[in-house]
């Protein structure tokens, strides 16, 4: 054996490397990316090319795990502009003003436009999943992103992704569910980061409808949403700055494969790959139970998953009593006694509940319980009031203005609110108070024989829940919902 077939044998290598195209992570304007080439993270964890899903005979531009069938795809570019079958042979290319996908008919199909010129742009796709497009020959070029995958998001978030806000500019990432397991286009649920009067809550909504929603955040979590703390996979992340409002999540370890996806049928949930079987198994689901769904006991209801079922608040009746026995929960419930702010409503404490929907941030400033009271008090539509520590400064004041709704029973992790009542129902519950003397306000603490107490107090409902046994229910320990008087 002699050079020359050592030289033909590195020639073939050579050539067979230009033909096949090597795994990079970076395009640049003068190269030609169509479909079956693909671009792949440094570390070969993920992969950018065209791809079809499912039994779909339509491409799309998309991000998937590099090393993990069935085919994951975590990112789609072109998700509502398809490309329709005829046009296979789709490109993606790169010039002076960002990037585009278009036909072997130079028709586009999607693109990004950016507004800056570009001497020299590149698009790369980052370890973590990110496919960003910088200029090399900018100033500051190796720290400059002008646009970003993960400003872009489909359904799923990934470690380090931000869903929420940029307040600088503007910008509010969401998840957006497929429409089906073959079309990535929008589909009807999305899960984002609201913020009614700048009190940051987490929503899932089906088209414009509210279905689940946990918050307002507390500092410590969304209120009623003791699925999302830390556990042995992940940590989730809530950070709210004068810059930025956005929910994100660290891994653990870093090394395991983990997506947080708005599934197709509404509900949101946490994956883990398990290398075990090569399946992804989920972690945790947001929706646990019928509590969960948004507002399903009405106003001034309360949910207890142990039913499931709705409860008045103390001091309040079902609107319609012929509807509770027929277990429709969603009418509410009413006051004993109506408000008469001009004659001196106070306030109960409730506590144990998860924080009814659209809380106002009061003030930007810390205040004190007492000075919130005042405010609330202040103002007769003010309906509500409690302090919870949304930007970690030691209390924010929050109040609400229209009827309290979406609450339930949270005995583990619940929170307090201060909700206006007549001066009648004070004066009644201060009596009651006395009569049950000793009576222990936090519910850990209530004994056996402390359970039988609060039933007293429901005989307002009682005769229009005879239907589910609230005996039973306190028996086991499902009722949260006990309360201090203040008076004034
Ligand atoms: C585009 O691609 C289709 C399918 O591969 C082919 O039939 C068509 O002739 C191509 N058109 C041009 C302009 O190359
Ligand atoms: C982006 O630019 C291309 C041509 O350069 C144009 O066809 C397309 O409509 C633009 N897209 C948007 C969203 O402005
Ligand atoms: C989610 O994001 C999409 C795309 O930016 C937007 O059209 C939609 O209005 C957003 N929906 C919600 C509920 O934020
Ligand atoms: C929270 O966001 C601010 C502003 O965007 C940033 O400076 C800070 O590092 C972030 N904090 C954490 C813990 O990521
Ligand atoms: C709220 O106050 C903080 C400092 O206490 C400040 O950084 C922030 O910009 C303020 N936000 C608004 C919306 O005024
Ligand atoms: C009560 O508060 C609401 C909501 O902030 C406001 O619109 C209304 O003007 C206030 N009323 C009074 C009398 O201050």
């Amino acid at each position: 054996m002699g050079y020359p077939l050592l030289l033909a044998f590195c020639y073939i290598l050579l050539s067979s490397k230009s033909l096949i195209s090597i795994a990079e992570d970076t395009l640049r304007p003068n190269q030609i990316f169509t479909n079956g080439r693909t671009l792949v993270s440094s570390s070969q964890s993920f992969e950018l090319g065209f791809f079809t899903p499912g039994s779909s005979k339509n491409s799309f531009l998309g991000i998937w795990y590099k090393n993990i069938l069935p085919q994951t795809v975590v990112w789609v570019a072109n998700r509502n502009n398809p490309i329709i079958p005829g046009s296979s042979s789709a490109s993606l290319s790169l010039g002076s003003s960002g990037f585009s996908i278009s036909t072997n008919e130079s028709l586009i199909v999607w693109s990004v436009n950016v507004s800056v010129v570009l001497n020299s742009p590149i698009l790369q796709l980052l370890d973590n999943g990110n496919l960003i497009l910088r200029d090399e020959s900018g100033a500051d070029a190796e720290g400059y992103v002008i646009w970003q995958s993960f400003d872009d998001i489909t359904d799923t978030l990934l470690p380090e992704m931000k869903l929420g806000w940029n307040l600088v500019t503007g910008l509010n990432r969401n998840m957006t569910s497929w429409l089906s397991s073959s079309d990535p286009s929008a589909g009807e649920f999305t899960f984002s980061v609201d913020r009614p009067a700048q009190a940051p809550q987490l929503v899932v909504r089906k088209r414009s409808a509210m279905l689940y929603r946990w918050g307002p955040w507390d500092g410590v979590r969304f209120s009623g949403s003791n699925e999302l703390k830390s556990n042995p996979v992940f940590t989730p992340i809530f950070n709210i700055s004068s810059e930025e409002v956005y929910y994100t999540f660290e891994l653990i370890d870093k090394s395991t494969l983990s997506r947080f996806v708005m599934n197709q049928d509404g509900s949101v949930v946490y994956f883990t790959w398990r290398a075990s079987d090569n399946q992804w198994g989920g972690v945790v689901t947001l929706q646990q139970n019928t509590c969960d769904g948004y507002g399903i006991c009405g106003p001034y209801g309360s949910c207890d998953s142990k039913g499931p079922s709705c409860m008045c608040l103390k001091g309040f009746a079902p609107k319609s009593p012929q509807e509770w026995q027929r277990l429709t929960w969603t009418g509410g419930c009413v006051r004993n006694w109506d408000l008469d702010c001009k004659n001196g409503d106070g306030f109960v404490r409730y506590e144990g509940l998860k924080l009814p929907d659209n809380s106002f941030l009061f003030a930007n400033r810390s205040l004190s319980l007492k000075e919130c009271e005042a405010e609330c008090l202040k103002n007769c539509s003010c309906m509500a009031y409690t302090r919870i520590d949304i930007h970690a400064r030691g209390g924010d004041c929050v109040m609400w203005f229209d009827e309290l709704v979406d609450m339930r029973n949270y005995p583990d992790g619940g929170e307090e609110i201060y909700i206006r009542m007549a001066r009648k129902e004070l004066e009644k519950a201060s009596e009651t108070e006395r009569r049950e003397v000793p009576y222990q306000v936090h519910r850990e603490e209530m004994q056996e024989e402390d359970l039988e107490l609060p039933i007293l107090d429901f005989d307002s409902i009682s005769a229009a829940t005879d239907k589910f046994s609230i005996a039973n229910k306190i028996g086991e320990g499902g009722f949260g919902t006990v309360y201090k008087v203040v008076l004034y």
